[in-house]
């Protein structure tokens, strides 16, 4: 297959916000305890927070991280996780039948991010509970001191104000299976006046309002037109869900579902931009995509296991093991983020630790690192700066998810203070190596500074506490720059970093 791909320097989407590679971690199955939390374990630091995980997490420079959830945060009651461990409830986690015992709350969860080098971005309660509970929330985790709140947060040896400037109105608010599940006005108004008085307390914290859990929702896309309506004067951001899978085992309609995501953004994009000229308002919304990943491969055998049993403490769930395939997806998930950045600003991997994420940790033994941690980690690392409008002529496929879908998925990336420009290349062809010419104006006279690729691979595999390395990006070979272009083959179903200075 041949590939005729131009990279400009001057044709540019815009500046890529940083917090497009941000993440997500929730108090559910182990992502907190016995994920980035297990005191006795080898690797536990005083704190009992896990050495070997948390290197694998700042090895991804995550710079914004979404807590505490999650359906859990719609019955959360965020004063049982604060004050003397020994005296914390333990309750009922209703949203995974589990129980929760608190042991890691705010004041917590604020020092493991520290160290993490990631900032928080904190979710309230808008499901059980409502605006004052979420004042609250707020007064003791910014408030510097002097108030009955932001003291109690002194005396629990959090003397700093933890400074939190992003803000999450609940969580997926239009799904029936939430807790305090409401319809879109009713939560329009609720989410509107809490977005009011966050941004009196603060005016430069951004809120973010809850978009559609998927775009298979049946009230998707009203459901924003709606929430919007109600409160878009007072929110920064509207956020969508989605994960995906591949069922049917069919790659190439898998693939498809990136083209499908682009379809979802920009409907969104639209109803913000209706909403926005409707109303005659000044600001922008844009898009806060704080939950994707893939999720399919154990999900059916979980949602048996859940309604039967006891309500245990922090069981193994959600525990998917990914495989070759899920890298490429999520590597042109990723491009497709890229592509979309004028309007996505924010982006969290859902989730981090053990559930749907990047990085497992078992019970007492190791930790590694899962195929999907690769494509995140490099989008983080050589994906900041601005994203160049990149043009792709090749051939393309139809299937049930897209039309026209491009067997080659191609994200540029111009980082101006480095004089770098990063070209994150998925070949989806299942057969076929692409025959690459990349021109380059203006970037002519670069050279391939690094090449970075995974290839090879049977779709099927992954890795896992035996074999945490089988599956890994390797040094690249096979292209490099002649004439002002960039030429080579890329094999079918791989993918590649091509760094250029
Ligand atoms: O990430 C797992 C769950 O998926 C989250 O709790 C919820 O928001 C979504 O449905």
């Amino acid at each position: 297959m041949k590939a005729r791909v131009s990279v400009h320097r001057d044709f540019r989407i815009g500046r890529i916000d940083d917090r497009l590679y941000s993440a997500f971690i929730e108090h559910m199955g182990r992502a907190i305890y016995g994920g980035i939390y297990e005191p006795g374990h080898p690797q536990a630091d005083e704190n009992g927070f896990r050495k070997d995980v948390l290197k694998f997490v700042q090895d991804l420079k995550i710079p914004a991280i979404r807590y505490p959830g999650g359906n859990f945060v719609s019955a959360y009651r965020w004063e049982d996780g604060i004050g003397p461990r020994d005296q914390r409830p333990i309750r009922l986690d209703l949203a995974w039948r589990s129980k929760e015992t608190n042991q890691i709350g705010i004041n917590e969860f604020a020092d493991w991010a520290q160290m993490a080098g990631i900032e928080m971005m904190l979710a309230v309660n808008l499901g059980s509970r409502g605006l004052d509970d979420a004042r609250n929330f707020l007064e003791y985790v910014n408030f510097p001191g002097g108030t009955t709140l932001s003291d109690l947060r002194r005396s629990h040896g959090a003397e700093k104000p933890h400074g939190v400037k992003m803000w999450c109105l609940g969580n997926e608010m239009d799904g029936p299976w939430q807790i305090g599940h409401k319809t879109a006005v009713e939560y329009g108004r609720l989410a509107n006046e809490t977005a009011k008085a966050f941004k009196g307390f603060d005016p430069t914290i951004e809120a973010i309002v809850c978009g559609s859990s998927n775009d298979g929702m049946p009230t998707y896309p009203e459901w924003e037109r709606e929430v919007l309506e109600e409160c878009y004067e007072n929110v920064d951001h509207i956020s969508l869900h989605k994960y995906f899978g591949n069922n049917s085992r069919d790659t190439l309609n898998y693939f498809g579902k990136i083209e499908e995501t682009g379809r979802y953004i920009q409907t969104i994009a639209g109803v913000i931009d209706y909403v926005k000229a409707k109303k005659r308002a000044k600001n922008d919304v844009s898009i806060c995509f704080d939950e994707w990943n893939v999720w399919y491969h154990i999900r059916e055998e979980d949602g048996k296991r859940i309604k039967s049993w006891d309500w245990p403490e922090a069981p193994a769930l959600l525990e998917e093991t990914y495989n070759f395939e899920d890298a490429l997806f999520v590597a042109g998930l990723l491009n497709e983020f890229i592509r979309r950045s004028d309007r996505v600003r924010i982006a969290c991997i859902a989730q981090l630790v053990n559930v749907i994420a990047p990085i497992r940790a078992e019970k007492n033994g190791p930790a590694w690192r899962q195929t999907i941690y690769y494509p995140y980690q490099f989008a983080s690392l050589y994906g900041r700066g601005v994203a160049l409008n990149v043009a792709v002529d090749c051939p393309t496929y139809d299937c049930n998810a897209a039309d026209d879908v491009k067997y080659l998925d191609v994200a540029g990336v111009y980082d101006e203070a480095e004089g770098m420009v990063t070209l994150f290349v998925l070949n989806r062809h299942l057969t076929e190596a692409a025959d690459l010419d990349v021109s380059l104006t203006g970037f002519s006279s670069a050279t391939l500074d690094l090449h970075l690729a995974m290839a090879g691979y049977d779709l099927r595999v992954g890795n896992g506490p035996d074999q945490p390395d089988r599956v890994v990006p390797v040094p690249g070979s096979g292209v490099g720059v002649e004439d002002g272009a960039l030429k080579g083959s890329v094999p079918a179903l791989s993918y590649h970093v091509l760094r250029l200075k």
